[in-house]
């Protein structure tokens, strides 16, 4: 049943407006195993959600919700490997990609040993790359889900990248981006590694076509050396001259796909016992979500959670807030995730929803974030729930700097909540201000690789509540198709037929 025809989703309109005297402050005197009540240990991260706008009744409520649509039904469908992606008509199965190999039987078999039969060829090639000293950069061309997720995780785990070797990524068709990189390269030096699960994007094939040509006309010539392709389109790479290829399949979504061949550039930064340790800390939250009690499983809590403030509290934005330096790229790596997941307006038959779904999710890492932004977090007219993430273990031994920066994460959660009265109104802090606080304890393959797993899921969670497909992406196609027909506007000059503002821009950038 769509979320708002339920009797949970009326029962928790009712209970949102009770709610409107909640506070924060009142909820922790009243109770004090609040804490506790709501902490949650997952694999590899621990999760302290009771800084929320929630009670005991909102909890029990969103459990109804998920269970009056179905959630568990969709997501034990995902994991048989339905096509619930049903508007391209796809399997969803990027968690088989952290499957150990042989375990799964049945018509999941197949495309398991599939996975393992990719892997393989894929991890030994990356410890080629790793003990061949001639080849000094990595650049990694690709867009969207086949640039995300590498990057992301290159600098997440950048304590356990290997020496000697640098990692770029470029993903923009601003040619400057790849001029700036290949600036500083040789071609002898230089592996590329053209990432695109359709080998059709513009702007990557338009830097691989660049990038050949540069490589060329620095005298390269082995083209099978320096250059791979990432693809489930192996025809299309070897059509470009690629013929170095590691596949993947329709079934993996491109923002889902860094567990896949995409990942080949991480493969390659932290070797194949790294990157298979990433796919097993995946692999523990994605056996996790299918095993916990629906009331004590986080991925199901946080995905529950942003339902209920974008739907019944009507907080349209979440922030994220890394006080980790190396996980900077995070909250651009979950925008894609939320947003091209979740940002959708009709449910699965097509039908126009009235409800809101995906919020809008930003940010940046603490402490910068608190010295930019963080001014409208604590004072602002709009309530903005943050999460952020913290890891216990510091991997440097610069005396002061880990303690300060768990100091500030901590004490910020708690001026968001407390506030402080101020009679002058300038320096009045409300306080009441939600956030979600997430803890690893060591920043390592296994945790980063649980921490993105557990997002993922809980993008699943919110996604299967609101009714949509959370596994498609039409949204993007209408751009591309006009940028075509203006790229060629650019070239003739033909305004004909085009609005005014268009036509006026475009004379005047010709
Ligand atoms: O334009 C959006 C998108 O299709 C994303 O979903 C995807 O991650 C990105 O482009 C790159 O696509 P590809 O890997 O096929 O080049």
């Amino acid at each position: 049943m769509r979320c708002d025809l339920t009797p949970a989703w009326k029962n928790l309109q009712h209970h949102a407006q009770s709610f409107a005297g909640f506070d924060l402050r009142t909820a922790f005197a009243a109770d004090v195993q609040r804490a506790d009540t709501l902490s949650l240990q997952a694999p590899h991260v621990f999760a302290d959600l009771s800084k929320n706008h929630v009670d005991a009744a909102t909890e029990a409520l969103l459990q109804e919700l998920a269970r009056q649509t179905g959630l568990a039904s969709h997501r034990d469908a995902m994991f048989r490997g339905e096509a619930i992606n049903h508007t391209e008509g796809r399997a969803v199965m990027h968690w088989l990609l952290r499957q150990p190999e042989g375990s799964l039987g049945g018509d999941l078999a197949e495309p398991l040993a599939l996975v393992h039969g990719t892997l393989k060829p894929m991890l030994a090639y990356a410890e080629t790359i790793r003990a061949d000293a001639q080849i000094t950069d990595v650049v990694n061309i690709g867009i969207g889900g086949s640039d995300l997720g590498p990057q992301m995780a290159v600098l997440a785990l950048q304590d356990f990248v290997i020496p000697g070797k640098r990692f770029h990524f470029v993903s923009n068709v601003d040619g400057h981006e790849l001029a700036s990189v290949l600036k500083g390269l040789k071609a002898e030096n230089t592996l590329f590694l053209i990432a695109s699960k359709t080998f059709t994007t513009i702007e990557t094939m338009t830097n691989a076509r660049s990038a050949l040509q540069w490589f060329q006309a620095q005298g390269g010539t082995d083209v099978a050396r320096h250059f791979a392709a990432l693809t489930t389109n192996v025809a299309a790479a070897a059509e470009f001259g690629i013929t170095t290829t590691f596949g993947f399949w329709d079934w993996v979504g491109g923002r889902y796909s860094m567990w896949s061949a995409i990942g080949l550039p991480v493969a390659i930064a932290i070797g194949a016992q790294g990157f298979n340790d990433l796919l097993a800390g995946a692999h523990a939250m994605d056996q996790y979500f299918q095993i916990a009690p629906l009331e004590a499983n986080l991925p199901v809590r946080l995905g529950l959670l942003d339902v209920w403030y974008r739907n019944f509290l009507n907080y349209t934005s979440r922030s994220i807030a890394p006080y980790h330096s190396a996980l900077r790229r995070v909250p651009a790596y979950l925008q894609q995730l939320e947003m091209e997941s979740n940002g959708k307006r009709v449910d699965r038959n097509g039908q126009a929803l009235p409800y809101g779904t995906s919020p809008v999710l930003w940010g940046e890492p603490g402490t910068n974030g608190q010295h930019a932004y963080f001014q409208m977090l604590h004072q602002g007219t709009d309530v903005v729930p943050l999460e952020f993430i913290a890891v216990k273990k510091p991997t440097h031994s610069l005396k002061d700097h880990h303690e300060l920066l768990l100091a500030n994460v901590i004490a910020q959660a708690q001026a968001l909540m407390l506030g402080k009265a101020d009679q002058g109104g300038h320096k009045h802090f409300t306080g009441n201000r939600p956030s979600t606080f997430l803890l690893l304890d060591e920043l390592t393959p296994a945790s980063l690789g649980a921490l993105i797993a557990l997002q993922e899921h809980r993008v699943f969670v919110s996604g299967s509540v609101w009714g949509i497909n959370s596994f498609d992406q039409w949204g993007v196609e209408l751009g591309k198709v006009l940028a075509k027909d203006i790229h060629a506007r650019i070239v003739s000059g033909d305004v004909a037929g085009l609005d005014g503002s268009t036509a006026a821009l475009l004379a005047r950038i010709r």
